[in-house]
């Protein structure tokens, strides 16, 4: 019996050599080392010898098994890998994929900066809530209770007295409550409108910016505003302050930049007029002074709220303000 193990283990290793593809192994793996396989059937055999025999012959058809398994698994490898051939060759000189990289929205770029500038001349950034009360929203910026800012059709109501905040000027409440001159912060955040086409979208984005002091002339207002803008946009910039009104500032002022996309000569963008609008501005109204505890006689100061979408449109070259919030990959890529 040990002769034909031998025999049985030399027969297999040679054919195992001699095998050129992986179907061929499988029939020999169940010829030799399968269940029903000749070394099973030997093993099965052993219980026949004479007991004294059985510990050697045991002993040696357990390495024939053990070795055979090993040189099956090699022959597998093997025939893999001949397979495998072209296709598993490893190409050195490829150039590398480059990694996915993120980077910031238009928007936040934007936000980042126009902070920087004010915060160059001294403003502090003030983030507020963007679920805002009635009270700060309207009654305490002096806009009263048939102003149409107030409607239904424009506003977003939470509940009776809770609104999603329609601008950022809430924060010039909060902010001079909770402290008395001479104050100078801006406020980025999200406002909320019930608009939306090519240039409304229902949530966009505004930074607010408020200064308080004693003596504060509306020259202070230009100066400052006019240093942005020149900042933002180039010194060259031809700039337009236009009377307008706001509730809560009294003088008000509209900005306008000369169109950047025609340099003032009319197009699409600037409907014509060779002028953009972009941000809203004034002297602080007394009648808001009245709501935050401020002597009106002692303190004087001005607002102005930016519109980002605006000026990053502008900025970038882009006609559509939908696309910001379109998570367009094909769109965001470009900045
Ligand atoms: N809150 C105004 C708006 O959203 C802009 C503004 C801010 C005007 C501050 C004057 C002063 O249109």
């Amino acid at each position: 019996m040990k002769e034909e193990l031998l025999e049985l283990e030399k027969k297999a290793r040679r054919e195992l050599d001699s095998l050129k593809d992986i179907s061929s192994l499988e029939s020999f793996r169940i010829h030799y080392l399968g269940k029903k396989g000749l070394l099973t059937s030997m093993v099965r055999k052993m219980g026949d010898l004479p007991p004294e025999l059985r510990p050697e012959v045991g002993k040696l058809a357990n390495r024939v098994k053990k070795e055979l398994s090993q040189s099956f698994e090699k022959t597998l490898e093997r025939l893999e890998h001949e397979k495998g051939g072209a296709t598993s060759f490893l190409d050195l000189t490829l150039p590398g994929r480059e990694p996915l990289r993120g980077h910031m929205h238009p928007i936040t770029q934007m936000f980042r900066e126009i902070c920087d500038i004010f915060m160059k001349m001294g403003f502090r950034v003030a983030e507020g809530p963007n679920v805002e009360l009635d009270y700060y929203n309207f009654e305490a910026l002096n806009i009263p209770k048939d102003h149409p800012a107030r409607d239904m059709q424009d506003t977003f109501y939470v509940s009776e007295k809770v609104v999603l905040r329609t601008h950022t000027s809430p924060m010039q409440v909060r902010v001079m409550e909770r402290k008395q001159p001479p104050v100078s912060v801006i406020s980025p955040g999200k406002v909320y409108r019930r608009d939306s086409d090519v240039s409304h979208t229902p949530m966009f984005h505004q930074v607010e910016g408020l200064l308080v002091d004693r003596g504060v002339t509306f020259g202070d207002l230009k100066g400052t505003l006019t240093s942005f803008l020149h900042q933002m946009f180039g010194k060259e910039t031809a700039l337009r302050f236009r009377p307008s009104f706001f509730p809560f500032t009294e003088p008000s002022a509209e900005v306008d930049i000369q169109c950047i996309l025609c340099g003032g000569k009319g197009c699409r963008t600037c409907s014509k007029t060779g002028w953009l609008e972009i941000l809203g501005s004034g002297m602080v109204d007394p009648e808001v002074y009245g709501f935050v505890d401020y002597d009106p006689e002692i303190y004087s100061g001005f607002a102005f709220g930016i519109g980002i979408e605006r000026i990053a449109m502008l900025k970038f070259g882009i006609d559509d303000i939908q696309l910001f919030f379109k998570n367009d990959m094909r769109f965001l890529k470009q900045f």
